[in-house]
């Protein structure tokens, strides 16, 4: 797990804003903000929790960042590592990101997802791959690219953000935790 100095930001002249990385007290916190965030998702299995869960089980949470609010875990983002053509690779998968529905709407996911990008370039990340609406993403620089293609999924949602400059060629694929069921 990356240790990262945890960032604290202000929001407005109350609230007050981290994001840190998880510890052992976050687990059941961002279990629940992913049921919350994806109970009526139209794309989801409703599985996110459970994704982050397997991830964590097989040290494959490269990245997990939460967002503290006046000490309340409210959002949350996982990074894992990806292979293309089934070759391990320096790239990497964001998500799940979700934020609890009370608190979505104010900038909290943006410093997620700004935040764990830094953090997997300071691992050396070559580039990070999503599967996600364009009209969200587009704002932090991941864009379509043919060179990537996933079973599945329409081309238009496999979002890519290259770090260096080669972009490879291939299919992504996920690590086998985001394939596990309820
Ligand atoms: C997607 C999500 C993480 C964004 O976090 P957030 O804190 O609500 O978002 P922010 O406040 O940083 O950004 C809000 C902006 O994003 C837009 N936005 C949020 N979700 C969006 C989506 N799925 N598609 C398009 N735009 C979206 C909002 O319209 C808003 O736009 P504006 O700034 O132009 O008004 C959060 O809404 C969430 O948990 N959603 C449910 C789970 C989910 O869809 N996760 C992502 C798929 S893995």
């Amino acid at each position: 797990m990356l240790l990262l100095a945890a960032r604290a930001l202000k929001f407005g002249s109350r609230d007050h804003m981290t994001i840190r990385p998880e510890t052992s007290g976050d687990f059941s916190a961002i279990e629940n903000i992913h049921i919350a965030a994806f109970a009526n998702h139209p794309y989801s299995r409703q599985t996110e929790h459970l994704i982050v869960n397997a991830l964590r089980a097989d040290h494959a949470l490269a990245v997990s960042l939460v967002a503290e609010m006046d000490g309340k875990v409210v959002g949350h983002i996982a990074f894992s590592p990806m292979k293309i053509n089934g070759c391990d690779c320096q790239w990497f998968i964001l998500g799940p990101v979700g934020v609890l529905p009370d608190h979505q709407r104010h900038g909290i996911g943006q410093e997620l997802i700004r935040e764990g990008l830094k953090a997997i370039r300071r691992l050396g990340a070559e580039g990070c791959v999503l599967v996600g609406d364009p009209a969200y993403y587009s704002r932090f620089g991941f864009t379509h690219n043919s060179a990537l293609v996933m079973e599945s999924v329409p081309p238009e949602n496999l979002m890519c953000l290259p770090m260096t400059e080669q972009i490879p060629h291939g299919c992504v694929s996920h690590h086998p935790a985001f394939w596990v069921t309820a």
